[in-house]
């Protein structure tokens, strides 16, 4: 080949004879920023011009095709030229464009194919719409190009899933051409040197005509209204697809446009891409950069539903376990749960069905704690008594190798208490999972005082490897999580003495985007857990506290504790579900009994009230540092608390209705709870100068 032209830093052009390559070299994942979009302008621009070339292949260096839109520049001015109009000057281009895909080609990467005269796959490619998982919509002529291309039931399919697809399934489903091996530049060559001599078919995809299926559409459309009635980019997404099949292309491209610009103005899109960056800015700590220590083998002590789902976490990533229980009851219980969670992981296909016996051989159940000596790590999973978990602790420092890491999974005890029970604290941490562990990805990492900085580092590795979001937090009742849900959680019991029904508080925080409320989770976790919590506190409870149990107590004393009992907040017959009409006597009584006429809450009123609640102990956890950034608090409740992830997490949502008016609510509210209601000082601080959680993310 010919010498390298640098259009621009990030852009090349190679030429050799009558065939020309453009490589794009943006690391680590080929956005296209400005400068991709520029230079790929100007490649195209400048091979047209020069004459000569009969065809061009773009391919991208590094370990991937391009990767999307440069999601750091959304909600910022845009800055020409703008992707679909590169694409639609490529298309245009008179000279053969051939796309050479590896990695991953999502979003705009997945469309600069789209838009090219044809497609070569590198063998592991995966092709992708993510954008919806962004709140937004493909803005680069894929809900257009895409169903002329592959049909509209797969153009539905990739743009309102996001999934990653194969390219096997790209190739049969038309959305790619070829799929060959080899080295990007290599395939790039001979895929110009095809094209050139007409053995590899181009062809404008704007040419070519959409088969319709207003049937897929109406479907599809009827689904979401019913299943994403909240988000905004799906159903525009449809409205796009459905113009592919009614419309020319350039008509069609200037409807996407709009219906792209119109999710990027809405506060869906800033929630979620708070969310993407949250997700991987979480373990962006110098802590959690530093060495780790191998983690070869593990141990977990206690087989219940904690336990086994910790134990399958680690089985599924590949980790040999090693379970202890105290009896062999118990010990049978935890196989048998270990063994139906890994049967359920094959059945959703997170497992390949030839992988189950060998993953369920890593497990060896024991009743000898002396068999955790040769472990790097033990996750203790006991039930939640200081007494016990000391005595596990103090018999773990006499057995555990040296250099051994000891973590307990405790969900609000102390992590310094338990580390003072051995005689190496430094090796001691919390490592709190959340039920079903193998499923929910959230893992809390529970920095004791003396917890050394290796042993924080590979606890975040651990998480990685368990492919679970690890967040910092400090040692406090609680931790990050269960610390913000037990203060927001009064809240939902308040609002239920003062006037709701527990289905109008549930329906309101549905109505906000939670998958549940707060009633019907508590049925689901089981309402004796938070019977024993309240029991436990009792002695330590604070007299000026107004007391949020009453009716949940009463509903336990039935021996209502939810779901697993057919009855608690509501009755569960088969997949019937309504209000238990005892709960709603029980409710009255309590009511009578406190002196408390009821008032009428709007739905708005309780989301104003729940989420103000919530915001007030997240800032506070903050403020201690138990939370060292919100994000990390926004995580937390995103990924372990089925909070909304269209809204960002509390703390960026609390940034959507600003601290002055936060402050605003509190104060008022403090007019009948002084005691539950306090402003938290940084709000305070917040609402004066005027700045915002995310300010402080920015600065951390
Ligand atoms: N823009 C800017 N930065 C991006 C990016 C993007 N599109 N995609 C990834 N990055 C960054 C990540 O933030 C991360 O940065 P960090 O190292 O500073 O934390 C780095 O690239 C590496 O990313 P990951 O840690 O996620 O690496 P993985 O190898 O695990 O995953 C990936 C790679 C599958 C490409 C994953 O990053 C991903 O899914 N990226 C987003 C893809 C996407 O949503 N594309 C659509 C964008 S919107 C669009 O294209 C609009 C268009 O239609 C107009």
């Amino acid at each position: 080949m010919s010498d390298i032209h640098q259009v621009n830093d990030l852009i090349s052009i190679e030429v050799d004879g009558d065939i020309a390559l453009i490589c794009i070299d943006n690391p680590p994942v080929n956005a296209t920023g400005q400068a991709v979009r520029q230079g790929l302008y100007d490649a195209v621009a400048r091979l047209a011009s020069e004459g000569g070339v009969k065809a061009i292949a773009i391919y991208g260096a590094g370990r991937t095709f391009v990767a999307g839109a440069d999601i750091k520049e959304f909600g910022k001015p845009p800055q020409p030229p703008a992707l679909p109009d590169v694409y639609n000057r490529i298309e245009a281009s008179e000279i053969p464009v051939v796309a050479i895909m590896h990695g991953t080609a999502l979003g705009g990467g997945f469309e600069l194919g789209l838009a090219a005269h044809a497609r070569v796959g590198i063998e592991g490619l995966r092709v992708g719409l993510p954008e919806v998982a962004l709140g937004l919509l493909p803005g680069a002529g894929g809900t257009q190009r895409l169903p002329r291309l592959s049909g509209i039931p797969f153009a539905l399919d990739m743009c309102l899933s996001g999934r990653h697809v194969p390219a096997q399934e790209a190739l049969e489903a038309g959305a790619i051409d070829r799929l060959e091996a080899g080295e990007p530049r290599d395939v790039a060559i001979r895929a110009a040197q095809d094209a050139a001599a007409g053995t590899l078919k181009t062809r404008r995809t704007c040419d070519l005509t959409v088969t319709p299926d207003d049937d897929a559409l109406e479907r599809t459309a009827e689904k979401l209204r019913k299943t994403q009635a909240l988000l905004f980019a799906p159903h525009k997404i449809v409205e796009c697809i459905r113009t592919a099949t009614k419309t020319p292309l350039s008509e069609g491209l200037q409807f996407e446009r709009e219906a792209f610009m119109e999710c990027m103005d809405t506060p869906q899109r800033a929630g979620l891409i708070h969310a993407f960056f949250g997700e991987r800015a979480v373990s962006n700590i110098p802590e959690a950069k530093g060495e780790a220590r191998p983690i070869d083998k593990v141990g977990i002590i206690g087989g219940g539903t904690m336990g086994s789902g910790i134990a399958t976490s680690c089985l599924l990533a590949g980790l040999p376990v090693r379970l202890i229980e105290v009896a062999q009851e118990g010990l049978d219980r935890g196989v048998a749960t270990i063994t139906g969670n890994i049967d359920g992981a094959v059945k959703r296909g997170k497992l390949p069905a030839d992988k189950r016996d060998a993953t369920l051989a890593m497990l060896e159940p024991s009743l000898a704690m002396e068999d955790l000596a040769d472990v790097d790590l033990v996750v203790e999973a006991v039930f939640e008594d200081m007494g016990v978990k000391t005595e596990i602790f103090g018999k773990l420092d006499t057995i555990c190798k040296p250099g051994a890491i000891m973590a307990s999974n405790t969900s609000y005890l102390d992590v310094n208490e338990i580390a003072a029970a051995t005689s190496r604290p430094a090796d001691v941490l919390g490592l709190h999972f959340f039920s079903p562990a193998h499923v929910m990805r959230l893992l809390e990492i529970v920095v004791a005082d003396k917890t050394a900085p290796d042993v924080v580092a590979t606890g975040f590795a651990l998480a990685k490897r368990l492919k679970k979001v690890g967040v910092r937090a400090g040692v406090c009742d609680g931790f990050i999580g269960n610390r913000i849900l037990s203060h927001y959680g009064k809240e939902a019991a308040y609002l239920v003495l003062d006037g709701a029904t527990p289905q109008q508080v549930d329906a309101a925080l549905e109505g906000f985007g939670f998958a549940m409320g707060p009633h019907k989770v508590g049925d689901l976790a089981g309402l004796d857990i938070g019977w024993a919590t309240r029991k436990r506190k009792a002695g330590t409870r604070d007299p000026n506290e107004r007391y949020s149990g009453a009716v949940a107590d009463r509903i336990c004393e039935e021996g209502w504790f939810g779901r697993k009992t057919g009855k608690g907040y509501y009755i569960y017959e088969g997949k019937d579900i309504r209000p238990n009409p005892d709960v709603a006597r029980i409710i009255e009584e309590e009511r009578e009994k406190a002196g408390i006429t009821p008032r009428e809450f709007t739905d708005q009123d309780i989301v104003d009230r729940y989420m103000t609640a919530m915001i007030s102990e997240a800032a506070r956890v903050v403020e201690d540092g138990i939370a060292k950034r919100p994000l990390d608090v926004d995580m937390v409740l995103l990924f372990g608390y089925g909070f909304p992830r269209f809204r960002g997490g509390p703390l960026h949502y609390a940034d959507t209705i600003g601290a002055a008016e936060l402050v605003r609510r509190i104060e008022t509210y403090a007019k009948e709870d002084a005691h539950y209601w306090q402003v938290p000082d940084i709000l305070r601080r917040m609402a004066e100068d005027g700045t915002t959680f995310a300010d402080m993310d920015k600065g951390a």
